[in-house]
């Protein structure tokens, strides 16, 4: 597989940088803070954790807690997987080579790449950018299905443009996908942080028999530390044969992430509170500073999650531009170019406490630069 163009970036400035002005996960919370909120069977959980293998479509109460957020799953359409390693999981198990996929672009560059490695033909569905925000063509869909299509790969909230659907739009899709018999494999890394209850989609899982869910713990919950992700389907046969591939990955989540992971998701209330909140601040924040530089960036407002994905307008490149942010002002800016999409944008990340300073860090610096 090609190298993952986000990630080696983070790899090289992420621990280096003093402001990161760029991550999609929300703040994160310490091992006091999240084992404060343990009460009852969960702290007990915790004393007595034995550091054994565990079971490898992920301990029970985590799954019962997992099936929770959804309206038609239960436990056992669940299974516990770090994310990333369940988007490699559902690719290589339901893809064979000569199959055709199509993604949402830009896009996490696993959502394409791992099925590019297996052999797939990818077609990408590409979100445009309009005056002052994104949009997707949904009508464009049929025309892209071709025979050997066998899966969508859609990721709404999505990263890096913060764009997400509307309801029929993403009931569109699933009809088209359910004429043609396809998976709909949906990203939900970024669900539960949308900007109002009204824009919360329904789970793909749960719109459609086909559809594959894939969330976890590291965005909206800003726990990404735990590894805790999770695939969620109604097909059962399919459950059966991820839980198969993982005796080839890790073959069980970490014991104490499990347990982490059930308090996480029973204190969900005031977690996903704080996060949004943090969230909504810096989007005010973010839009107040991009209306003020306006001869710098184009700010295209993004509608749901914790990413934007603004376009830079400065003479030289957007990657010329993070480079001399990060060597001038300490500040760590990711580039649009690693998401291979066309055109000059920056992903700017809106969960973070430190997001203001940083701002007005990089204001600093354009003083400086461009006075
Ligand atoms: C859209 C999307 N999917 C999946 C992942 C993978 O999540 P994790 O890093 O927790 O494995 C990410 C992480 O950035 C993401 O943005």
């Amino acid at each position: 597989m090609r190298p993952f163009k986000l990630e080696r970036y983070f790899a090289e400035y992420e621990f280096k940088a003093e402001w990161v002005l760029s991550a999609s996960d929300c703040e994160t919370l310490s091992m006091a803070e999240l084992l404060g909120m343990a009460a009852g069977e969960s702290l007990e959980l915790w004393r007595e954790l034995r550091l054994g293998y565990t079971e490898t479509a992920g301990h029970p109460l985590l799954r019962a807690e997992v099936a929770g957020l959804y309206e038609t799953i239960a436990a056992d359409d669940v299974m516990i997987a770090a994310p990333e390693e369940a988007i490699f999981i559902a690719m290589q198990t339901l893809l064979t080579p000569g199959d055709h996929v199509i993604v949402v672009s830009p896009a996490y560059q696993s959502l394409y790449e791992v099925a590019r490695h297996i052999g797939c033909g990818v077609t990408r569905w590409e979100l445009e950018p309009e005056r002052d925000g994104w949009r997707l063509d949904v009508g464009r869909l049929e025309r892209l299905v071709e025979g050997r299509t066998r899966m969508l790969v859609i990721n709404f909230p999505h990263n890096p443009t913060g764009h997400t659907l509307s309801r029929s739009e993403l009931e569109a899709i699933v009809e088209l996908a359910r004429e043609r018999g396809l998976y709909l494999f949906s990203d939900e890394m970024y669900r539960l942080l949308e900007y109002g209850r009204g824009a919360r989609l329904p789970a793909a899982c749960d719109l459609y028999e086909k559809g594959i869910s894939l969330a976890g713990l590291s965005k909206a919950f800003g726990l990404p530390g735990l590894r805790v992700g999770w695939l969620a389907t109604r097909e059962r046969a399919l459950l059966e044969r991820w839980v198969a591939f993982k005796d080839y990955t890790t073959i069980c989540a970490s014991a104490p992430s499990e347990v982490l992971g059930i308090i996480a998701l029973r204190s969900r209330e005031p977690i996903l509170l704080r996060n949004r909140e943090i969230v909504r601040a810096n989007l005010a924040v973010a839009t107040e500073f991009f209306t003020a530089h306006q001869d710098r960036f184009g700010w295209l407002a993004p509608k749901a999650g914790p990413v934007a994905f603004p376009r830079w307008l400065g003479e030289e490149t957007a990657e010329r531009f993070c480079r001399e942010a990060i060597d001038g002002a300490g500040v760590m800016i990711v580039p649009g170019s690693v998401f291979e999409t066309p055109g000059d944008y920056l992903r700017i990340g809106l969960g973070r406490r430190g997001f203001r300073d940083a701002l007005a860090r990089l204001a600093e610096h354009l003083q400086g630069r461009f006075a």
